[in-house]
């Protein structure tokens, strides 16, 4: 196993973020391992929460950009000692799962989209929904859905986890370092202990249903059931000893044997109980997890995501798409704030954009692509049609459309809430770039911790990521709905890890992406045009003040825009809220010197490279 020491990278790295404006990360001190690997556990600082500024971090040969700073110093550390983009991407999670267990774990899901300098694979981690699994799965004994947290918070909502497969699956395709090594970080974090963040506790502060659970409960809260404090150490056991047995033995030491007996055990002995097998789980690693990526043209550039289940890349390429065939606002940005009039473009746009995802997007094993084709929604002639929509005045709420013409059966989703994850953006020595969004929904997602049948303290959070899925089978109308429940399939989600290339030379140019539920595709769409076509960097684009339109009211960030550009808004028609917006973007963009990375103010993430 690796050997792990003492690092001054996060050291570095704090230092950075209080004193340099824009640094160029030196390495750590350590001599790299040509055998074995040296994992150092860096120093713990006390860790920033609500909105703080962030510096963005110039690099020459590579960067690792993740949500909490241990995550981003476990790819660090894996990239210096030799290892790929991958290894790196891997270890960060394994990490995630322990530092930021709200978000992401071997208990959910994950895209990754993965550059090795000649192609771009995209592999498929979401959850699937258990074999016994239906239409009906979420309606109450009155055939209504049930209330959305009720649902969130049960049996029902847990999908087979993908993460542990996928990581496997990209690196039999893409790992360099022994798959050993890249478990090292976790499993030295979770036996010595890491410092719970800020963020973490506030969030276990404020959350009324994980305490319930009697693994999280004895894991995260004291005696009077109060959230450990921010700086308490924690050490997790039973998550160190699930890791060792993946980490010897492969991920058959999750997917069969005691850790998949203790998920089923928890899943359905909960009181609103699921009816995940073990032989659901069991069933998930022979799944083939590579799919095709889609990539589009949008001005100079070549931009990749996920396809569906995501509907992430599709929307956001509509709402560039369609942006680009409007007229051009005279001031798209003022003073680092998107002016009035081209927030109603955007928002018009995003209208337009959600009402065809509503309609058209589900597992693409179980529904088919308008047209027979993807693509046929992201046609040129098909958005500039969409585009002759939008006016100088609100259109109120958008119909889907009908791209070639085609016309769908589906009903109209109408939109649930969708919240957590967090995003991974890495570029390694030899530019393989690898972008990876992973969730297990919500915060804490169903709010069942398992602890792998250990019986040792702390584990690992299972997913609700089958409320991702349209909780109703069909509309008021009686049709049904795309992304209904059905067995084995995986719900739609709004993921979009994203890279973009120079269309002329096939240059890499970004890797970005964020957590923040539906709400991702916006965020992403503002990083995008921020950096591409705004000239700022991964930083600045990532700072811009957030803004979302899910087919409805247009929602602003608190705390940024003057009431001048609320009151115009209005004045178009619009109906405004204003209120938090958290995205946790991560962006590493190509520089002449190398690469600069940014990490969302209002989480805990950083960049870290050399
Ligand atoms: N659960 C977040 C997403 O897949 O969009």
């Amino acid at each position: 196993m690796m050997n792990y020491q003492s690092s001054n990278a996060l050291k570095g790295f704090i230092l950075s973020l209080l004193f340099l404006p824009f640094l160029i990360i030196s390495g750590c001190d350590q001599p790299e391992m040509d055998a074995g690997l040296t994992y150092t556990i860096p120093e713990q600082p006390e860790l920033p929460t609500g909105f703080t500024p962030k510096p963005g971090w110039a690099t020459s040969e590579f960067a690792v950009a993740a949500a909490n700073p241990l995550a981003t110093d476990a790819g660090y550390q894996i990239i210096r000692a030799g290892g790929s983009a991958i290894d790196a991407a891997i270890a960060v999670q394994l990490v995630l799962s322990l530092v930021e267990p709200q978000s992401s774990g071997i208990g959910g899901g994950a895209f990754i989209l993965a550059w090795d300098g000649e192609e771009i694979h995209a592999y498929n981690g979401r959850e699937t929904a258990p074999a016994a699994a239906d239409e009906n799965h979420f309606l109450d004994e009155n055939a209504d859905p049930l209330p959305f947290a009720s649902a969130v918070r049960s049996g029902l909502s847990v999908g087979v986890p993908g993460t542990l497969a996928l990581l496997k699956t990209v690196y039999e395709n893409h790992g360099v370092l022994p798959w050993e090594d890249l478990f090292t970080p976790a499993i030295l974090l979770a036996e010595d202990g890491f410092k719970i963040s800020p963020r973490l506790h506030s969030l276990l502060d404020s959350d009324e249903a994980l305490k319930n659970d009697p693994v999280a409960r004895e894991y995260f809260y004291d005696e009077e059931g109060n959230a450990l404090a921010p700086g308490t150490i924690l050490k997790t056991p039973a998550y160190a000893e699930i890791l060792r047995n993946v980490a010897s033995r492969g991920i058959s030491a999750f997917y069969e044997g005691s850790v998949a007996e203790d998920i089923v055990k928890r899943v359905t002995s909960h009181e609103r109980p699921g009816v995940i097998t073990e032989a659901d789980i069991a069933a998930y690693p022979a799944l083939d997890l590579r799919t095709e990526v889609m990539c589009n043209d949008w001005r100079e550039y070549e931009i990749c995501g996920f396809p569906p289940p995501s509907s992430g890349h599709i929307a956001i390429m509509q709402i560039l798409g369609i942006l680009d065939e409007l007229d051009p606002v005279e001031e798209a940005l003022v003073d680092s704030i998107p002016s009035a009039e081209w927030l109603h473009q955007f928002m018009e746009a995003s209208k337009l954009a959600f009402a065809d995802r509503n309609q058209y997007i589900g597992d693409p094993l179980f529904v088919e692509a308008p047209a027979g084709d993807w693509q046929s929604m992201l046609k040129n002639d098909y958005l500039s049609e969409r585009a002759s929509l939008v006016s100088d005045v609100s259109m109120g709420t958008a119909e889907p459309g009908n791209p070639r013409d085609f016309y769908s059966s589906f009903g109209v989703q109408i939109q649930q809430p969708e919240s957590g994850t967090s995003h991974i953006s890495i570029v390694d020595r030899d530019g393989n770039a690898v972008s990876m969004t992973t969730t297990i929904e919500s915060g804490f997602g169903s709010r069942i911790m398992s602890d792998g049948g250990t019986g040792l303290p702390g584990g690992f959070l299972l997913n609700n990521e089958l409320t991702d899925f349209s909780l109703a089978p069909y509309d008021d109308a009686g049709n049904p709905i795309a992304n209904r429940v059905e067995p084995g399939k995986r719900p739609r989600s709004s993921m979009s890890p994203t890279l973009v290339f120079d269309r002329e030379t096939g240059e890499f140019v970004a890797s970005l992406g964020s957590p923040g539920g539906a709400a991702i595709i916006h965020y992403t769409a503002k990083a995008l045009i921020g950096m591409l076509d705004w000239g700022l960097n991964a930083q600045e684009a990532i700072d811009l003040p957030n803004f979302a339109n899910f087919n409805g009211p247009s929602v602003l960030e608190e705390g940024y825009f003057p009431d001048s550009i609320i009151e115009a808004l209005e004045a178009m028609g619009h109906e405004v809220n204003v209120r938090a917006l958290t995205s946790g973007l991560q962006a590493i963009k190509r520089t002449e010197d190398g690469f600069f990375g940014g990490a969302d103010p209002r989480r805990e993430g950083v960049v870290m490279g050399d």
